[in-house]
C-alpha cells in the first residue's frame, strides 16, 4: 500500500530501509536469543538521524514531521521491534517531552545527547501497584532547601537499565492526577538502582528495567513541569502512534515472510501459496497491515497539521497492536513446525508483538478513551 509521499518522506524510507537491512535485520535474531541488542546501534541511529526526527535542529535534532517519523518506525520495526522501541522512548516520550516543555537549559543539556544516540533516555511511569491507573502513582518528590528528594519504585521502563536520564513521575502535591510533577532525573544520581529484567516473552533486546528512588537529591532544575500528568498523557498520545506504526512495520515484515515462504514451501506437489486456505491468510493480514498503516497515517496528517488527534492515536494503537498480534499469528501459521523455532523470524513477530496490546495502554484502556470520546461519559470514574 502506498499514498502520495514526497521526495523527502521516500529518501528517508528509503535511508530507513536500507539501514534496518543492512544494520538490524542481520542481527535481530541473535540479540533476543542473548536479551541484548548491541549497544553501539543507538549512535549509530543518532548518526542517519533518526533519533532526532522531530526535534529542532539546533538541538541536535533533525526535524522532520510525524509522518518521517511513522516512516521509519515502520521500516525499524520491520527489523526489530525492540529497536523500534529504543527510538520511541528515548526520542519519542523523553526527547520530544524535553523539547515541548524545558527550559532552555534543559534542552541544552539534554537534547544533544539524546538526538545523538550517546545518551538515552527512559520514561518512569508505571509503578508496581499503578499500571492502567496512572494517575494513582505512589513515588514521592519532597522539596527541600536544595531541590527535590525522590523515593519510589518504577517498573517495566523499556530502556532502564540503559538509560543516562530518567523521565521520573512523582507526586509533589495531593491525590490524583493533578498532584504529579515530571522530573529529569541523571541515572547515576545516588540513589537511583536499576535492575534489569529477564526473561520478557518478547521485546527481548530492549534493557526493560525496575527502578528504585531511595533518597534521590535533585537540584530545583530537575523539575521539568508542574504538570506531569498531562504531560505524560499528552507524551502518550504521540507514543500510541509510535507503537503504532512499529506494529504496521511488524505486520508487515510477517506478512513478507509468510508469503516468501508460502511461494516456496511445496506440498501436495505444489506451492501452499497455491491453496485457498493459505490464501486466505495471506489476505486477512495485507488488509490488516494496510487498515493499520491508514489510521496510523491518519494520526500523524492530524498532528502535522496540528489538529487534535488524541482519539486517533487510541484508534490506531488499538487496531494496529491487535492486528500486530493476529498477523504474526497466521505468519507462524503459514510456517508451520517452522514457525515455531527461531530459525525464522515469525515467532519473534508474534512474540514482539503482544507486549503492545499491553503497554503506553491496554487495549482496554484505548477502548474506554475512544468510548469516553463518543458518548462524553467517563468509564474512569
Ligand atoms: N493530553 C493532555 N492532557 C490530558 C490528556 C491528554 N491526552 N488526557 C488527559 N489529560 C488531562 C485531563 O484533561 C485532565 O486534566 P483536567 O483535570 O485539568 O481536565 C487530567 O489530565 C486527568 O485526566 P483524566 O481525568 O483522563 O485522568 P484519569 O486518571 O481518568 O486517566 C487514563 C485515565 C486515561 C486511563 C490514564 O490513566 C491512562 O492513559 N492510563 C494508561 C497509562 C499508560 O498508558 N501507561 C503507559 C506506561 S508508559 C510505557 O508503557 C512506556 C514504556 O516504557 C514502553
Amino acid at each position: 500500500m502506498d499514498l502520495t509521499l514526497s521526495d523527502e518522506h521516500r529518501q528517508l524510507r528509503e535511508l530507513a530501509r536500507r539501514f534496518t537491512d543492512e544494520r538490524i535485520v542481520p542481527h535481530a535474531a541473535r540479540w533476543d536469543r542473548e536479551e541484548a541488542i548491541d549497544r553501539d546501534l543507538v549512535p549509530a541511529l543518532g548518526e542517519v538521524g533518526f533519533l532526532g526526527l522531530g526535534i529542532d535542529e539546533k538541538h541536535g535534532g533533525s526535524g522532520g514531521d510525524n509522518l518521517a517519523y511513522c516512516l521509519v518506525l515502520e521500516e525499524v520495526a520491520r527489523g526489530d521491534s525492540a529497536v523500534r522501541g529504543i527510538i520511541s522512548v528515548s526520542l519519542g516520550l523523553v526527547a520530544k517531552s524535553i523539547a515541548k516543555h524545558g527550559t532552555e537549559e534543559q534542552k541544552q543539556r539534554w537534547l544533544p545527547g539524546l538526538t545523538a544516540g550517546t545518551e538515552i533516555g527512559c520514561f518512569a511511569l508505571t509503578e508496581p501497584g499503578t499500571g492502567s491507573d496512572a494517575g494513582s502513582l505512589t513515588t514521592k518528590a519532597t522539596r527541600t532547601d536544595n531541590g527535590w528528594v525522590l523515593n519510589g519504585r518504577k517498573v517495566f521502563i523499556t530502556n532502564g537499565t540503559w538509560a543516562d536520564v530518567a523521565l521520573v513521575f512523582a507526586r509533589t502535591g495531593g491525590p490524583g492526577p493533578k498532584g504529579i510533577s515530571a522530573f529529569l532525573i541523571p541515572t547515576d544520581t545516588h540513589g537511583f538502582t536499576a535492575t534489569e529484567i529477564k526473561g520478557k516473552l518478547g521485546m527481548r533486546g530492549q534493557a526493560t528495567a525496575e527502578i528504585t528512588l531511595d533518597d534521590v537529591e535533585v537540584p530545583h532544575d530537575a523539575l521539568l513541569s508542574e504538570e506531569g500528568f498531562k504531560l505524560a498523557m499528552g507524551a502518550l498520545d504521540k507514543g500510541r502512534m509510535s507503537v503504532a506504526a512499529g506494529c504496521v512495520g511488524a505486520a508487515r515484515g510477517a506478512l513478507e515472510a509468510a508469503l516468501g515462504y508460502a511461494k516456496e514451501r511445496e506440498q501436495f506437489g505444489k506451492p501452499i501459496a497455491g491453496f485457498q486456505l493459505v490464501q486466505e491468510l495471506l489476505a486477512d493480514m495485507a488488509v490488516e497491515t494496510d487498515a493499520a498503516r491508514l489510521l496510523t497515517w491518519r494520526v500523524a496528517d492530524l498532528a502535522d497539521r496540528n489538529l487534535p488527534f488524541s482519539t486517533e492515536a487510541s484508534m490506531a494503537k488499538l487496531y494496529a497492536s491487535e492486528a500486530a498480534v493476529k498477523v504474526a499469528n497466521n505468519a507462524v501459521q503459514v510456517f508451520g513446525g517452522y514457525g515455531y523455532i527461531d530459525e525464522y523470524p515469525v515467532g519473534k513477530y508474534l512474540r514482539d508483538a503482544r507486549v503492545t496490546t499491553l503497554y503506553e495502554g491496554t487495549s482496554q484502556i484505548q477502548k474506554l478513551l475512544i468510548g469516553r470520546a463518543l458518548t462524553g461519559i467517563n468509564a474512569f470514574v
